[in-house]
């Protein structure tokens, strides 16, 4: 990235706890938090909603020029906004988890969320961005990008128990074959497809809980960014 931003980058699969580590990490580092993920979910709930194919790359391009998704960025996460409505409990739901890496491997929809993105990188240019592209496409230059992993029956078993926690059935087989799926869909697809980023720190999440994550990008960061991550004067005046 040019200009005075300063963009931290966290990709890798599902299940590692990304968005919870980018959040959190953000928080600590006073960065604000763009989660990508959101977007394309928002672009498969559209995808539902108007009855379009999930594969329909030009048809679903058009919907979401008309019916953009935008973040409010007075909440802490990012609130995701469609056509005035807050769908970000929505997007989770298991209708658009199924179709979604379908929606994200539509090329037409990847350069609409990659310009998006850059422009909310442009308004909000001290920011952790997760994804699958961030630290490969669509920030290669930003000054730390990251590489989450973990073992696949280690994700599945954290998604189980996040649904068990919020009173949803879960059998860890079945997220364990759609999370399988869904990282043979993002990793084969031809653009943008989930790769380690060239020069990327990657962190194994397998043996770490979340504060244990957060920590070691904490001070990786640190380490890397220092004086970078100070409160530009002009951002700390009332
Ligand atoms: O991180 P998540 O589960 O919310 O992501 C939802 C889907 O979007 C998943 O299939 C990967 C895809 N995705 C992507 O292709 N590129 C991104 N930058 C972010 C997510």
């Amino acid at each position: 990235m040019s200009g005075p931003g300063l963009v931290i980058t966290i990709d890798g699969p599902a299940g590692t706890g990304k968005s919870s580590v980018a959040h959190r990490l953000a928080q600590r580092l006073g960065l604000e938090f763009l989660d990508t993920g959101a977007m394309y979910r928002a672009a498969a709930l559209l995808a539902l909603e108007q009855e379009l194919s999930p594969d329909g790359g030009p048809v679903l391009a058009a919907a979401v020029e008309r019916t953009p998704p935008r973040f409010d960025w007075c909440s802490s996460p990012p609130r995701m906004m469609l056509g005035g409505r807050d769908v970000s409990e929505r997007i989770r739901e298991a209708d658009v988890t199924g179709i979604v890496s379908r929606v994200a491997a539509c090329l037409e929809v990847r350069r609409q969320m990659v310009v998006s993105q850059r422009a909310a990188a442009a308004a909000h240019p001290r920011l952790v961005t997760e994804g699958r592209d961030q630290g490969s496409v669509v920030f290669p230059d930003a000054p730390l990008r990251i590489y989450l992993d973990a073992a696949p029956h280690v994700r599945a078993r954290r998604r189980a128990e996040q649904l068990r926690a919020s009173g949803r059935p879960a059998s860890e087989r079945e997220i364990l074959q759609g999370i399988l799926e869904r990282d043979r869909i993002d990793s084969g697809r031809s653009e943008g497809p989930l790769r380690v980023p060239v020069g990327a720190e990657c962190v194994d999440t397998s043996e770490l809980d979340l504060d244990g994550v957060v920590e070691r990008l904490e001070a990786l960061a640190r380490a890397r960014l220092g004086e970078r991550l100070a409160v530009p004067a002009a951002a700390s005046r009332p």
